[in-house]
């Protein structure tokens, strides 16, 4: 009944424009306005896990270079913070090609239509409940399509094993894996845009087997994904935002799925305070113990 409604409110907002190509603004009002949006990115937090050759991060006040002194709200009107990121493989990240291969894209160079796609989650977490290192296969692949149909060209497929819900208390030694043959079966057969996995790694081979690939032929991928749980198999749409440094190897990446309206989980734009945002009991304070910012 919800998929009906919805496509004739969304045909009724296209006839009402009189169009033949679909006006953006109707598609917002008749759908994705009242949307679920599902956020799948961890924050990014001084304690959190990072591959130990790179070391853990630090966060600061940001220094007035002309006066020596950190910016304060009182003095200048504006505090801000200074990041020691060792590395742009971190958190949530969507790998650049380039970072197995110079002859592949930058973070610069990945196309802006990377921004909206469909998405689908692939659930593996019942193999990786009894095998921690469970790595998804073509059989998982074929079996999700038997249920749910044929995985679309252009999709991006994330694995869900339910890895990132001890984060960040997570195991980066042994995880869940996304085997070389799932990865060539996604790209090569199915044509899909990326795939993303919850770990921080694809695999656990020590030439990282299925990441070379992928990165190698020109495709990137997301690592570090979270809240899989709370999005559908098919039908969700997923949002995806970076920044744009150049020549960059590893893009730190917001993930938002949008999913249907009567889907029970995320929020609706009608739902939250948007703008403006809430004012809060407790002011941010900077917090030496912890490194970051917090409000108690
Ligand atoms: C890095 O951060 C983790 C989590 O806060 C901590 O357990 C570890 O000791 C830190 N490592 C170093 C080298 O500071
Ligand atoms: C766990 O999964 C991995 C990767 O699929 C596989 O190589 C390994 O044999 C499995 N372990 C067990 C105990 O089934």
């Amino acid at each position: 009944m919800r998929v009906v409604s919805l496509s004739a409110a969304l045909a009724g907002a296209l006839a009402a424009v009189g169009a033949t190509q679909p006006d953006m603004w109707a598609v917002y009002d008749a759908v994705l306005g009242a949307a679920k949006y599902v956020d799948l990115s961890h924050t990014i937090e001084p304690a959190m896990p990072v591959w130990r050759g790179f070391g853990n991060i630090t966060f600061q006040p940001a220094t007035n270079k002309l006066t020596g002194k950190p910016f304060t709200y009182a003095e200048d009107l504006f505090e801000a913070t200074a990041y020691a990121l060792t590395t742009d493989q971190l958190g949530t990240q969507l790998d650049s090609p380039a970072h197995f291969s110079p002859w592949r894209a930058a973070s610069d160079e990945i196309p802006a239509t990377y921004a909206l796609s469909k998405l689908v989650v692939i659930d593996v977490s019942d193999k990786v409940a009894t095998n921690a290192s469970y790595g998804l296969s073509v059989a998982d692949i074929r079996e999700w399509e038997r249920r749910h149909g044929r995985i679309p060209r252009r999709s991006v497929v994330f694995v869900r094993s339910d890895w990132s819900r001890a984060w960040p208390a997570v195991n980066t030694d042994v995880f869940p894996q996304v085997l070389l043959e799932a990865v060539k079966f996604l790209h090569l057969e199915r044509g899909i845009l990326f795939h993303g996995h919850e770990p921080l790694d694809a695999d656990m081979t020590p030439a990282f087997d299925a990441e070379s690939w992928v990165l190698r032929n020109g495709y990137a991928q997301a690592e570090g994904v979270a809240n899989l749980h709370m999005v559908a198999p098919t039908g969700c749409l997923l949002s995806t935002g970076f920044p744009k440094f150049r020549g960059g190897l590893g893009n730190y990446v917001r993930f938002v799925a949008v999913c249907a309206q009567s889907w029970p989980h995320g929020v609706q734009p009608s739902a939250v305070a948007e703008a403006p945002m809430p004012a809060y009991a407790r002011p941010l304070v900077w917090d030496a113990a912890r490194g970051y910012r917090a409000r108690e």
